[in-house]
């Protein structure tokens, strides 16, 4: 959507989510010395430090295979930790929880992958109002002809924020990779999360849509106070989206700092083998 204006962003409105620990002044994550193998002998992250406070953009940067996507998903409660302490919004997940912790934990998180996981068939209003899923009374988020009037229209002023709105009852996949990465974003905020967890969110897009898709959910999550924690192998966008940076290397954090001060010998020893 190259020199499209940008998209009509309404005024922040009441999250319809209670913060169910009540602890709004946590921080957002804080993990120390988090371990995680996942044969219970390899550790892939072998003590990483990180602390982030609500409101933060982070990106999270390394080589392939060094535990990007493995500490996103263990910050988010998809995977127990292995050793360390972890919590995330105020839930310890330091030990193995239950469904019940793991389901307030995804409600208040929304998430964008590089494969956006819509439904093909299913039109651009229904795949936002399964954003849904895990409320009280799902299975009416299955199809937008179910979903209560509130979600419709939470779902509606989703799709106006990333400009699709008039492509609402198209079906998903008549739109291009780029509009469907926008409709995802629409998804994962539709419930306005506390956190928004984004892995190589633009990484499967050409180099313009990239970078509107990476300026859309920035400005999003800075408009609606979301903490954002994305990885990228981009560096323009690691450097430009985010208010930190944090370098993974060989199971610990390398470096974690402002973009500014990231120079180009940090981003060499942070690939270099
Ligand atoms: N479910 C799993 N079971 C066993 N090993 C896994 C599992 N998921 C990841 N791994 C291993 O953990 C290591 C880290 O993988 P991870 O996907 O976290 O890396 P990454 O930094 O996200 O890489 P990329 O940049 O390629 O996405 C890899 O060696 C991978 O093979
Ligand atoms: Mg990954």
């Amino acid at each position: 959507m190259p020199g499209a204006a940008p998209p009509a962003v309404s005024p922040p409105r009441a999250r319809p989510v209670a913060d169910e620990a009540g602890d709004v002044a946590a921080p957002m994550i804080a993990a120390r010395g988090l371990r995680k193998s996942y044969d219970g002998r390899l550790d892939i992250l072998k003590g990483v430090d990180l602390a982030v406070s609500p409101g933060e953009r982070v990106a999270l940067i390394g080589a392939n295979g060094c535990g990007k996507s493995t500490l996103l998903k263990c910050l988010i409660a998809l995977h127990g930790i292995s050793g360390g302490s972890l919590s995330t919004m105020g839930r310890d997940l330091s030990r193995p929880v239950g469904p019940e912790v793991q389901r307030q934990v995804r409600r208040q998180t929304g998430f964008v992958f590089q494969k956006h996981c819509l439904v093909r068939r299913r039109t651009v209003l229904s795949n936002v109002v399964h954003g849904f899923f895990g409320e009280a009374g799902s299975w009416r988020a299955f199809s937008h002809n179910l979903a209560p009037a509130g979600w419709r229209e939470a779902a509606m002023e989703s799709l106006a924020e990333v400009r699709l709105a008039e492509r609402a009852l198209a079906r998903a996949d008549s739109l291009s990779g780029g509009q469907q990465q926008r409709v995802a974003i629409a998804r994962a905020l539709v419930r306005r999360p506390r956190l928004l967890i984004a892995d190589e969110p633009a990484a499967s897009l050409d180099p313009v849509s990239g970078r509107n898709v990476m300026e859309l959910f920035t400005r999003l999550c800075a408009t609606h106070g979301i903490t954002l924690l994305f990885t990228s192998h981009d560096m323009a966008h690691a450097l430009g989206h985010a208010s930190r940076v944090v370098a993974l290397k060989q199971g610990r954090v390398l470096f974690d700092k402002p973009p500014s001060q990231v120079t180009p010998a940090d981003l060499k020893e942070t690939f270099d083998d």
